[in-house]
């Protein structure tokens, strides 16, 4: 980091937060284009020490033995909304920082004020607001039908005041609303930019580990959907939780990105009402959608995202190119994946594609990162291009590996469990995930092969 007398301009990378005494195209730290924009460093800052964790009080430290250090118990507790404490990871550390990113208008302000009218009942709460005004806050609370008696509210931007009027009110649970809007006033540069987020955010970071006040702090996301500021911010804060799904659709996913404590790609299910967000407690049945008749190019997978399994519908159009190149399309699966899984098809399978454009879709907004959908997404791709319905009450999951073998996914009982629970009586799994003892009402024909899997359907 450069070293600059105050009142020079500094230039701060707004990607990795890195600062230069001057400016250029790229960042030399990230190699980032186009993303160094300028900051002034105020008296004062430069002998600051910079704060990006929790080092306790610097005065008491030494060197000790791991295993004279008794371990503290986290003091968690339920935050009064099921799906939230299961992306925390079994719910809210005292003293822990949140932060929750998602697109405008999903519903981030939405669930927080709920999450703080839930918990105001039990514990002192405090709603910092630097988006909207207190009239609006109450406009909503109140047509949400919020109990919002104990509440407190601050309608406030700049840290350094902020900070004492939490000192003195001592919540045990604060949302600040949003990042972006605060500032420092160590910093001269404008609210939202980087030195400022970050600066703001080490503020906060600070306060909550020393009061053991928890903190969720709102950022807004860009328009390639990463978090708004450095990502620096990810790094200091304990979790770091995202809104996904459509903003058309109904349904809001919270997903762990980070969590200091607790599993990560953990998933919150919840629909959006007239009413505020409501808990999904049953979400494998909100993705699968009931087709009146069997359709082609339809399949379910079993998936499993963070510590339960989901059901959802796989879907796939293969339709006559015209194109030199043929069109592959995902949404909710990786491109590069359908390429892939493709090339084994014609490769182990015999079945070619080079002259037909595939669409693949994973119903409902879901976003599926793990390989397990590989063997889904191949018998959805065959059924549309045979035209040819597959059962309705199938179920596959699997990984295709590359020699065209069909590979173990982890928990596979839980996954074809799932799956009889919800009423599927026939399910295609990989060999090594079949169960020694047979699943009531679930018939499975494990698959070696991806011939086997082909064998299986046609
Ligand atoms: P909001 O929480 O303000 O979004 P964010 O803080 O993430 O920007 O959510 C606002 C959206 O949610 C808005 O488009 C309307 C919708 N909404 C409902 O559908 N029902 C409701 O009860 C509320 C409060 C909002
Ligand atoms: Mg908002």
């Amino acid at each position: 980091m450069a070293r600059q007398r105050a009142g020079k301009p500094l230039f701060n990378c707004k990607a990795c937060g890195g600062s230069f005494p001057k400016w250029s195209g790229q960042c030399p730290d990230c190699g980032g284009w186009n993303s160094l924009e300028e900051g002034v460093v105020a008296e004062g800052t430069t002998k600051n020490p910079r704060f990006a964790g929790y080092a306790g009080d610097a005065s008491q430290n030494r060197v000790q033995l791991l295993t004279d250090v008794k371990p503290k118990s986290e003091g968690r507790f339920s935050t009064g909304i099921a799906e939230l404490d299961r992306v925390l990871g079994g719910g809210l550390v005292a003293g822990s920082v949140v932060l929750i990113g998602g697109d405008p208008g999903i519903g981030k302000s939405t669930l927080l004020i709920q999450t703080l009218a839930q918990l105001s009942d039990r514990l002192s709460t405090l709603y910092v607001s630097g988006e909207e005004s207190p009239e609006q806050i109450s406009l909503r609370a109140h047509r949400l039908g919020l109990p919002c008696e104990n509440l407190q509210l601050l309608p406030e931007t700049c840290v350094e005041r902020i900070l004492p009027l939490a000192q003195k009110h001592h919540p045990d649970v604060m949302v600040v609303d949003s990042v972006q809007t605060l500032y420092t006033e160590l910093l001269q540069s404008a609210p939202g930019a980087v030195a400022q987020v970050r600066e703001a955010t080490a503020q906060l970071v600070r306060f909550a580990k020393q009061s053991g006040t928890a903190i969720f702090l709102v950022g807004h996301v860009t328009k390639d959907g990463s978090l708004a500021g450095p990502r620096v911010l990810e790094h200091m804060v304990d979790a770091v939780l995202y809104f996904e799904g459509e903003a058309g659709s109904q349904f809001r996913l919270i997903r762990t990105i980070k969590n200091r404590f607790g599993a990560v790609n953990e998933l919150g299910v919840f629909a959006m009402t007239d009413r505020g967000l409501k808990e999904v407690s049953n979400p494998s049945a909100i993705f699968l959608s009931r087709h009146q008749t069997q359709v082609s190019g339809s399949i379910v997978m079993v998936t499993r995202e963070g510590s339960r399994p989901l059901l959802v519908e796989v879907q796939a159009l293969v339709d006559e190119s015209h194109l030199g190149n043929p069109r592959r399309v995902t949404l909710g699966l990786e491109q590069n994946r359908l390429s892939m899984l493709l090339a084994v098809l014609h490769r182990h399978g015999g079945i070619a594609m080079f002259d037909q454009d595939v669409y693949v879709n994973i119903v409902g907004g879901v976003r599926i990162t793990e390989t397990a959908a590989d063997l889904a997404v191949l018998l959805a791709v065959l059924s549309s291009l045979r035209d040819r319905t597959l059962a309705q009450d199938l179920v596959a999951f699997g990984e295709v590996g590359l020699a065209g073998e069909i590979r173990p996914v982890p928990n596979g009982q839980d996954r074809l469990r799932e799956a009889a629970k919800h009423g599927f009586r026939c399910a295609i799994a990989p060999k090594a995930n079949v169960p020694k003892k047979a699943i009531p009402g679930l018939e499975v024909i494990a698959v070696e092969r991806l011939s086997d899997a082909l064998d299986a359907v046609l």
